[in-house]
């Protein structure tokens, strides 16, 4: 089932003056005014408190606003049945929220099956997103208890996309498992993303994972104050304010860098007859810097890895030049640290200037 689908780049979701009160008092959202596009990542982060869960969960309307309009698709939530809505919108939480005693593959295939897929069909559906997601078929077999903490994340994600909903709506999915299986869930969440350009609103504490995540990262504030929404870049290099600078911590700088390519900084020859070589095997893949009596092992970059990487690599380079490789590892040159010193200042200006 599909809600509506708009050309690409039109508004998947808009927020228009949204308030939200609960009866005890708390305002949780405060008049929120904010568009997500069609096939964009929407980040949401903010410190504890600050009404993200309630954001997200007005979407689906397993909350309701006080006041003010969202829509979906251009289309009123509140003039959509609930139960349909929700069925057509992907969610997935933090504990995963996997029922303990189904299998792996029935609970992926819940949602088919409640939209009316037949058993064997729903189950078909599962297996397949069962491999998206990274999975062993073997492992639809298990229950959920059975399987790791980032394995359990996985199986909620395939469970949301089920449905092949238009809008993904994800808290803090990857708030509970260690750094490297996180790294490799966003990994595999920008990889899915190519391929199924889902409307996706993502809620995190970490600024890396917005950084990363994000085509557009919204800053709340408590009390539920929308902040800044704008494309990371923009963000990192113009905070709208003091508390968004804050936020996003001291190494704004760096981050910055984290998201420009290494692929416009100068490559020249590696150089011979200094004290330090660039040893290179029979395929001229870089092994290590020797000297006449050490060697200090080298992390070759391509085109494609960050500003950032260049820069700490060459810090840690011997010689402080970064060895560059095609995409079979083999040797295109090498880049010095002043060239890739210069790439970053001048990042920041277009950063700046461009915002
Ligand atoms: N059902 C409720 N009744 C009353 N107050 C609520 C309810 N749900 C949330 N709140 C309050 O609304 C505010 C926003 O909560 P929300 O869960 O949206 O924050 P959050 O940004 O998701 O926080 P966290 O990062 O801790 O998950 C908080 O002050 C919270 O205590
Ligand atoms: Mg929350």
């Amino acid at each position: 089932m599909t809600l509506y689908s708009p050309g690409k780049g039109q508004l998947m979701i808009q927020f228009d003056a949204v308030h939200k009160r609960f009866p005890n008092g708390t305002t949780a959202v405060h008049d929120l005014t904010l568009e997500m596009p069609e096939g964009g990542v929407t980040v949401l982060v903010g410190s504890s408190g600050c009404g993200k869960t309630t954001t997200l969960r007005m979407v689906n309307r397993m909350v309701e606003p006080t006041s003010g309009t969202i829509r979906v698709g251009g289309k009123d939530v509140t003039e959509q049945d609930a139960a349909e809505l929700r069925r057509s919108i992907g969610y997935v939480i933090q504990q995963s929220g996997l029922f303990p005693h189904r299998t792996v593959l029935d609970n992926i295939a819940t949602v088919p099956l409640l939209l009316g897929h037949g058993r064997r069909k729903a189950r078909a559906r599962a297996a397949e997103l069962l491999e998206t997601v990274g999975l062993t078929a073997e492992s639809g077999r298990r229950y959920p208890h059975q399987l790791s903490g980032g394995q359990q994340q996985r199986v909620g994600v395939a469970r949301a996309l089920a449905a092949d909903p238009p809008v993904l709506l994800m808290d803090e999915p990857f708030g509970a498992v260690d750094p490297v299986v996180r790294t490799q869930l966003q990994d595999e969440l920008l990889r899915l993303q190519k391929e199924l350009n889902k409307t996706i609103v993502f809620v995190t504490h970490d600024v890396d994972e917005a950084v990363r995540l994000g085509d557009r990262i919204a800053i709340f504030r408590t009390g539920g104050h929308l902040v800044q929404c704008a494309p990371p870049t923009e963000l990192l290099a113009r905070p709208a304010d003091d508390f968004v600078a804050d936020f996003l911590g001291a190494e704004r700088g760096l981050k910055l860098l984290s998201l420009k390519t290494l692929a416009d900084v100068p490559q020249g020859p590696a150089p011979e007859g200094g004290t330090w070589t660039l040893v290179l095997d029979a395929a001229n893949r870089p092994v290590h810097w020797a000297s006449k009596d050490a060697e200090l092992p080298v992390r070759p970059l391509q085109d494609d890895d960050s500003l950032l990487s260049a820069l700490n690599e060459s810090v840690a380079s011997p010689t402080g030049l970064i060895a560059r490789v095609d995409a079979q590892g083999v040797l295109t040159g090498v880049s010095s640290r002043d060239d890739i010193h210069t790439h970053a200042g001048r990042a920041h200006t277009e950063a700046r200037v461009a915002a």
